[in-house]
C-alpha cells in the first residue's frame, strides 16, 4: 500500500497494525513457502535442539526489528521510490520472520518475550535515522544489511551439523538480505562514519545476547 495516499489517521492506524502483526505473535501466513517446507526433519539430541531454538530466536527478534527499522524508514523516506523499495524489504522480512517463527515453535520454543522492546527500539532508530535524510537512511539499511548476512553466516556455522531445516531458513534469508543491502547501495546509500557503524555493532550483540535466552 502507499502510505503518501493515506490520511495521518490511516498512516498511524497502518503502523499499529504492523506493529502489532509482528509482535503479536503467531505473525500469521507468509506470503512465500517456508524454505524448509520440504526438508526431512532430523534427529536432535535436546542440547542440539535447544541451542538451535535459541539461535533462531535471535534470528526472529532481528527480523522484528527489520520490521520495524524498514517500516520506521519508509515512514519518513522523501522519495516514492524509495518508500516502495522499503516496503517491497520489510515484506520479504515478514516472510523471514514467520519462516523463523514456525521454527522456534517446531523446535519447541517461544520467541523472544522482549518483542516489543526490539520492535520500539528499531522503529526509533529507523524513524530518527530516515529523518537526516534519504541517503542516510540508506546508508543506516545498507550497513545493517552487511551486518546481518556476517551474522547469519556465523549462525550458519553454529548451528547443529544434522539441522538442515533451520540451516535452510538461515541460508535463504542471508541471500536475501544480502539483496537488501546492494539494492539500498544502488538506490544511493551513503557510506556511515566509523563509529556509527561501530554503535549499530554494539546494540546488535546487546539484541542477540539476550535473545537467545529470553
Ligand atoms: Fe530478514
Ligand atoms: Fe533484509
Amino acid at each position: 500500500m502507499n502510505n503518501r495516499q493515506l490520511s495521518p489517521i490511516d498512516r498511524l492506524l497502518s503502523g499499529a497494525n504492523d506493529a502489532l502483526r509482528t509482535i503479536g505473535a503467531p505473525a500469521g501466513r507468509p506470503a512465500r513457502d517456508n524454505p524448509a517446507a520440504s526438508i526431512a526433519e532430523s534427529e536432535l539430541s535436546r542440547t542440539e535442539k535447544s541451542h538451535a531454538a535459541g539461535l533462531m530466536r535471535v534470528n526472529h527478534a532481528g527480523e522484528v526489528a527489520a520490521q520495524a527499522l524498514y517500516r520506521g524508514h519508509a515512514t519518513v523516506a522523501r522519495d516514492d521510490d524509495i518508500e516502495q523499495q522499503m516496503q517491497r524489504a520489510a515484506a520479504e522480512e515478514f516472510d523471514h520472520l514467520a519462516w523463523c517463527e514456525q521454527r522456534i515453535r517446531e523446535l519447541g520454543e517461544e520467541p523472544s518475550r522482549l518483542s516489543p522492546l526490539w520492535y520500539a527500539g528499531a522503529y526509533a532508530i529507523g524513524a530518527a535515522s530516515g529523518a537526516l535524510g534519504d541517503k542516510w537512511s540508506l546508508g543506516f539499511i545498507a550497513e545493517t544489511e552487511r551486518q546481518v548476512c556476517k551474522h547469519l553466516d556465523s549462525h550458519l556455522d553454529e548451528l547443529p551439523a544434522e539441522d538442515n531445516r533451520s540451516r535452510a531458513i538461515v541460508e535463504k534469508m542471508r541471500d536475501e538480505e544480502a539483496e537488501h543491502g546492494e539494492s539500498a547501495v544502488a538506490a544511493g546509500a551513503a557510506e556511515l562514519p566509523g563509529p556509527v557503524k561501530q554503535l549499530m555493532r554494539i546494540t546488535a550483540r546487546v539484541m542477540t545476547r539476550t535473545a537467545y535466552w529470553v
